[in-house]
This record gives structure tokens, C-alpha cells and sequence, in this order.
């Protein structure tokens, strides 16, 4: 399947722009698989980079014209490295153009380049297609220019462009993994210290399934602030009664024991949220190190769980999943991925049921929801590269 893609992209890179591209790359989608809402805590997470991607088929120019064509949209954006501006027409343009715009605001000397983008990471799922869309651009020019730039330094860049420049408040999880991310590994990230550390997953009794609920997300821009804002209350309000705290991921869940009855109702249930799902992230690591998943399976359902009630991200469609994907043959849990509000969960099923789990996940969610579901069984791909 990647090679036909690979090949249409070729062919339409001749057929724009008049030559063979130089270089192909790919930036991958990501699924968390711990850590909901902990990131812009400064806390830890557990994603992994996906076998969906957007790839990227790039070549020089000798002025500062950029051409990206995206073959999802068939539509072309044209702009000059000297003046980035929006576009609000071809608006998926913009996460290559927030990415030109700060790796050259990093001092880095662009030249123009003709592109050419495919990507079947599903859009609006919550599987990161924005920050597979920018890794694969930093990436793309990386290789075509021989520049400088360590991963953790290019996620930035990315999580920059999809602040300021897009205009999506998010953490810096999804351009990390989606940059850092080792085949057959998953990525514990330190999202204060940016420390991060690879270790193998052994997928041989359990694939990850990503169910994609097909409720697109809705208010999750707003929601997503707002909880944010919470979360600084929150530490705010720690940080009278605890030293050095300048966010929740300096609350231990013995300090939140401690205090949480002096907290406003709603600021206490996102803080304990938040301080718990750290803590299981801590435990996962070493469960999934030591290959544990039934125990990590528990954990992936606490997440879900306790991002529903205290968190409060979910939705009737997400819920119904979990139900239905936790009743399914071979299954060991379900929780949601991404921002949640819609989108997408991710189950571990045990190999032998995954073909069973699959039918009767597709179903019992139609039967629940009216949707029908798209489930994808992802395996942990490397991050940005050349292919
Ligand atoms: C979105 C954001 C991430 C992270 C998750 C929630 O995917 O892009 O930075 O905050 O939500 O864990």
C-alpha cells in the first residue's frame, strides 16, 4: 500500500512540476496509549508513532517560492519563505507554512522547494494528522538543505507552529512522537524536561487497535482552553500550600490528598485527574517494561475512566466505544486517545481475536451509535524520516 502511494506521488510530483523530487519523507500519526491531558501539565506520557502517515516528496528551488500540492485535497498553496502569511482558503497549508515560518525564525537559511503531500491519517480523529503534516515539512527540508536540528528542538518548532501560528493551544506530545517515535517502541516523554526514553513494545500477544468513533470533534478548541485554565488554577492554588509548584505535574497525589478539600469543585476534579494520570504513566513504564499488559490494560481503562467523569472529555460515542470495545472478544481495555471529545480510542487486543474483535466492534457501535466505526490495527512506526 505505501508503494502505490508512494509511486501516485511520484507521478503527480512530474506531472506539477516537470522533474523527479529529490527526496521522499514521511511524518507519521501518533496514538497516546497513557497520558490524557498531562502534557501542557508539564507531566509524562506514552504514545506511539503509527503505521498512518502523511508522505512528503520535495525538491529545491533557486528562489524562495514554495509550491505544496496536497493530493487529499487537490488543491495547490503557493507562497514566498520571505513573507508567510495564512491561508484561510487552502487552510491545511498553514502547518507547512508555521513550520517554514520558525525553522527560519530559528536562524535556519531556507531556500524555496516544490512539494507534494499525501497523507491517510484520518483528519478531525484525534491520530495527530497536523503534527504528522509538520514533522514530515521539517523533516522534507532538513534533508533537503543538510541543516542542524535535533528532534526535541524540530517537535518545538512544530508545537510553535501549531500555537502561533495555527492557532491551536496544544502540548508538545504529538510533534515529539510524531518526530521521535522507534519502530516496534514506545516513547515515555518528560514533557517539562523534554527527557524522553524509547523502550520496545512486544506486540506479539496484543496489537493495538485504534477505534476511530467517527464523531468528529466539536468544541474541543474552547474545552480544551478551558481545561487548561483550570489546570493553572489549580497549581496556583497548590502552590499557597505546597513549595516550588508551578504546575500540577509538582502535585503528588499525597499533596492533592492533602488539600483537595480546599479546592473549588470543578478545579479539584480536573487537579485529581491530572495528578493520577501521572502517576499511572509512572506505572505503566514499568509495567509495560515488564510486560505486564493485563496490569497495563487496568491502568488504560483508569485513564478512560477518570478522564470521563473528572476530566470530563468524553462524549456519548466515545463512552459507547469503550463499552462496546471492553465486551469484545480478546479485548483487554479501551480508552480514549488524543483530546478526546470525539475521535478516536485505542483498545490491546490479543492477537488471535483480533479479526473477531474487529466484526463485533463494527456491530455493536453501529447498532449503539448509527455510526459506523473505522478501526485500524496500528503498529509503532519510526517518527519523521526519509523513506
Ligand atoms: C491533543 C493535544 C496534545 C495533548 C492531548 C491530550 O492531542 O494536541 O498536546 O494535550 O490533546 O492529552
Amino acid at each position: 500500500m505505501m508503494s502505490a502511494r508512494l509511486s501516485k506521488l511520484t507521478d503527480d510530483f512530474k506531472r506539477l512540476y516537470g522533474a523527479a523530487p529529490a527526496v521522499i519523507v514521511k511524518g507519521p500519526g501518533r496514538v497516546d496509549l497513557m497520558g490524557i491531558h498531562t502534557d501542557y501539565n508539564g507531566g509524562f506520557v506514552l504514545p506511539v508513532a503509527v503505521n498512518l502517515d502523511v508522505i512528503a516528496a520535495g525538491r529545491l528551488r533557486d528562489d524562495k517560492t514554495v509550491r505544496v500540492y496536497s493530493q487529499n485535497f487537490e488543491t495547490m498553496s503557493e507562497f514566498s519563505l520571505d513573507s508567510i502569511e495564512h491561508d484561510n482558503v487552502n487552510k491545511w497549508s498553514n502547518y507547512v507554512r508555521g513550520m517554514l515560518k520558525f525553522i527560519s525564525e530559528a536562524g535556519i537559511d531556507l531556500r524555496g522547494a516544490d512539494i507534494a503531500l499525501h497523507g491517510n491519517v484520518p483528519i478531525g480523529s484525534g491520530m495527530s494528522s497536523s503534527a504528522a503534516i509538520e514533522m514530515a515539512t521539517g523533516v522534507l527540508f532538513q534533508s533537503l538543505l543538510h541543516f542542524e536540528m535535533s528532534g526535541p528542538d524540530m517537535a518545538l518548532i512544530g508545537q510553535k507552529a501549531e500555537n502561533k501560528f495555527v492557532g491551536v493551544n496544544t502540548g508538545i506530545m504529538d510533534q515529539f512522537i510524531s518526530r521521535l517515535g522507534k519502530k516496534d517502541n514506545v516513547l515515555f516523554i518528560d514533557c517539562r524536561t523534554l527527557d524522553y526514553d524509547l523502550f520496545p513494545l512486544d506486540t506479539s500477544r496484543y496489537k493495538i487497535v485504534v477505534c476511530d468513533t467517527m464523531k468528529r470533534r466539536g468544541l474541543v478548541d474552547s474545552e480544551y482552553d478551558l481545561r487548561r485554565s483550570q489546570c493553572e488554577e489549580a497549581a496556583r492554588l497548590f502552590a499557597q500550600w505546597v513549595p516550588n509548584v508551578t504546575q500540577l505535574r509538582d502535585v503528588s497525589s499525597a499533596d492533592f490528598q492533602a488539600y483537595k478539600d480546599k479546592l473549588p469543585e470543578v478545579v479539584r476534579m480536573r487537579a485529581e485527574h491530572v495528578i493520577y494520570e501521572n502517576e499511572r504513566v509512572l506505572e505503566s513504564r514499568n509495567v509495560l517494561k515488564n510486560g505486564d499488559f493485563e496490569k497495563f490494560g487496568r491502568l488504560m481503562n483508569a485513564s478512560h475512566d477518570s478522564a470521563r467523569d473528572l476530566y470530563e472529555v468524553s462524549c456519548a460515542e466515545l463512552d459507547a466505544m469503550a463499552e462496546v470495545c471492553r465486551a469484545a472478544p480478546g479485548a483487554l481495555c479501551n480508552r480514549m486517545a488524543g483530546a478526546g471529545f470525539g475521535g478516536c480510542s485505542v483498545s490491546l487486543v490479543e492477537d488471535k481475536f483480533v479479526e473477531q474483535f474487529t466484526s463485533v466492534v463494527n456491530v455493536e457501535y453501529e447498532r449503539k451509535t448509527s455510526l459506523k466505526p473505522n478501526l485500524y490495527v496500528c503498529t509503532a512506526e519510526d517518527g519523521a524520516s526519509i523513506i
